[in-house]
């Protein structure tokens, strides 16, 4: 099977791909579809078997939960058992938006969305293509990032397609991700907000809402049960190339630390966003610009790019200690596990 490629780009190619997509979904099958943040892989949350599909797709082990994506506040509502003050006021600062909240979980959804767990991750994406599909369908959406397990996540539709395009029906190209990192998740399941996985709405933005600040998870695991978190594994998001992040002042110092690594020269990508290595050659030099909303956008497609065969190391410039690059620091940290 390869996947059919919708396109969105006009009004008319979009509510094309958003009846087939529907069709698809209506009838249990797995589809990818696009989301501000990465490429979902999304089934129907209220149809168990279409769910065991996801994760067969994946290969996904099933100790981790998927988030439930959502349309608007009432479906939202709808797939929680609770809805808390503090889930309404961040619904209203941040949604349509790259937070997942995660909350009891309601009675219409299975246990395989939730791993067995008590809790469901909510999300409602601001791309239109999905709340558009939900509204059309009336159910929301199961959907983990579109990668086979343990790979980069996609963030536009050739990503998709080289991982996974003979395994699922449909691809819908919705074009490159504008925020480019996975979904803030955050736990209002208990006593005090958890903060589960970094993202580009950070901790800070977070405590503005709130009045408190969440807590952030340590990122050890459990031996048995659902995971606590996203990514909660040390290494995910991994390209498979050896990653590093190094910090530089000049060239002469860039080039006596990749001395130490006995790659060839050829074999080794550099990705700058400050200190640009002229003389390594553009083939072998990413730039992205520095500034953390550009950088989380094009940091996912510039791993993709630099982990062809033949590359051994991909050395990433190391991004600033200031909160805005949280999630960008998470990810690469997790990249370079
Ligand atoms: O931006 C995103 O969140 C993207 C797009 C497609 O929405 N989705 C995504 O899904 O990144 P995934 O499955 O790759 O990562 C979701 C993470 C998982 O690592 C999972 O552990 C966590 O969210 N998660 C989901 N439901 C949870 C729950 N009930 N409790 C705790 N963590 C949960
Ligand atoms: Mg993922």
């Amino acid at each position: 099977m390869a996947a059919e490629l919708y396109p969105t780009h006009t009004p008319a190619l979009f509510q094309a791909a958003v009846h087939v997509a529907a069709q698809r979904l209506r009838a249990g099958e797995v589809v990818a579809l696009p989301t501000e943040t990465v490429y979902g892989l999304a089934a129907n949350a209220w149809n168990p078997a279409a769910v065991a599909r996801i994760f067969a797709v994946k290969g996904r082990p099933a100790n981790n939960p998927v988030i439930v994506h959502v349309g608007g506040l009432e479906l939202a509502r709808r797939c929680a058992a609770v809805w808390p003050d503090a889930a309404e006021q961040l619904a209203r600062a941040f949604w349509p938006g790259p937070l997942t909240l995660v909350l009891p979980r309601g009675p219409e959804i299975s246990d395989l969305v939730t791993a067995g767990g008590p809790t469901v991750g909510l999300r409602w994406p601001s791309h239109p293509f999905m709340p558009t599909v939900i509204r059309e369908c009336g159910f929301p959406l199961a959907a983990p990032s579109a990668n086979l397990s343990n790979q980069i996540s996609p963030t536009n539709a050739e990503h998709v397609r080289l991982q996974l395009g003979d395994r699922i029906p449909l691809i819908v190209d919705g074009g490159q991700a504008q925020v480019g990192i996975e979904s803030t998740v955050l736990d209002l399941s208990g006593p005090h907000p958890r903060l589960l996985r970094p993202g580009m709405i950070h901790a800070e933005a977070i405590t503005a809402v709130l009045g408190v600040a969440p807590s952030s998870v340590s990122h050890s695991l459990p031996t048995e049960g659902p995971l606590p978190g996203p990514g909660m594994l040390p290494k995910h998001y991994a390209p498979r190339a050896r990653l590093v992040m190094l910090t530089w002042r000049d060239e002469s110092e860039l080039r006596a630390q990749l001395a130490g690594f006995h790659v060839p020269p050829s074999a080794c990508r550099v990705i700058a966003h400050t200190h640009i290595p002229a003389s390594l050659g553009s083939e072998n030099v990413s730039l992205i610009p520095h500034d953390a909303e550009a950088f989380a956008r094009a940091l996912y497609a510039e791993m993709h790019r630099c982990d062809q065969p033949g590359v051994e190391l991909i050395v990433v410039e190391a991004p600033p200690e200031m909160i805005e690059w949280a999630g960008i620091r998470d990810r690469l940290r997790r990249a370079a596990a």
